[in-house]
């Protein structure tokens, strides 16, 4: 069975960079790896420690990360660090370790000399949870709003060509190991 990774955007922005860059790693990546990119961001309540049921969203992210065989991140740098609601999201986690031991990657498309809190906040948590970085296949590729096209992609030639080493990179991790 091919590789599955589920593609997580910080950003809740309809027009989000950061979305449109995993919404074009799900176009080109090759046929022998599927992904998905996870929509439920937004529905994500904010955590509640203790053994409750899960909340529907919740329950739902789990699923999506128990059927990944790794994680790939891209978000925006809010106030210096990753979103709230990317936080939040992974701390759903902790408890579960959900995200323990699943090979995770990041990409950031800030602007050159931008976003390095997001990445640094980003490791920090992700190191936390116990995911396994797959360093190989983090990368900082600059995706502006001027390169996402009408379709939702990002349509620079040379960025995309990036985007699609990020997701060999990880696809050669799982053919080492
Ligand atoms: C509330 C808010 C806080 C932000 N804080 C920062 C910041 O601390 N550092 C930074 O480089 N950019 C910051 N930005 C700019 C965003 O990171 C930038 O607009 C990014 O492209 C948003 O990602 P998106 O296109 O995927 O929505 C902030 C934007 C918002 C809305």
């Amino acid at each position: 069975m091919g590789l599955h990774i589920l593609l997580i955007s910080g950003s809740t922005r309809a027009g989000s960079t950061n979305t449109a860059a995993l919404r074009t790693i799900a176009d080109i990546a090759p046929p022998d790896i599927t992904t998905e990119l996870f929509d439920g961001l937004i529905d994500i309540p904010a955590f509640v420690p203790g053994d409750q049921p899960s909340p529907p969203a919740v329950a739902r992210l789990r699923a999506r990360l128990a059927a990944a065989d790794a994680v790939l991140f891209c978000t925006p740098e809010y106030a210096g660090l990753l979103p709230g609601s990317l936080k939040n999201l992974l701390e759903w986690t902790v408890g579960t370790a959900d995200l323990h031991e699943k090979p995770v990657a990041w990409v950031s498309v800030a602007a050159p000399g931008r976003g390095e809190g997001a990445v640094t906040s980003l490791r920090t948590v992700l190191g936390y949870v116990g995911a396994v970085e797959v360093e190989s296949a983090c990368r900082r590729i600059t995706v502006l709003s001027a390169m996402v096209g009408a379709d939702g992609m990002v349509a620079d030639a040379a960025a995309r060509h990036e985007l699609g080493e990020s997701v060999t990179a990880l696809a050669a991790h799982f053919a080492l190991n």
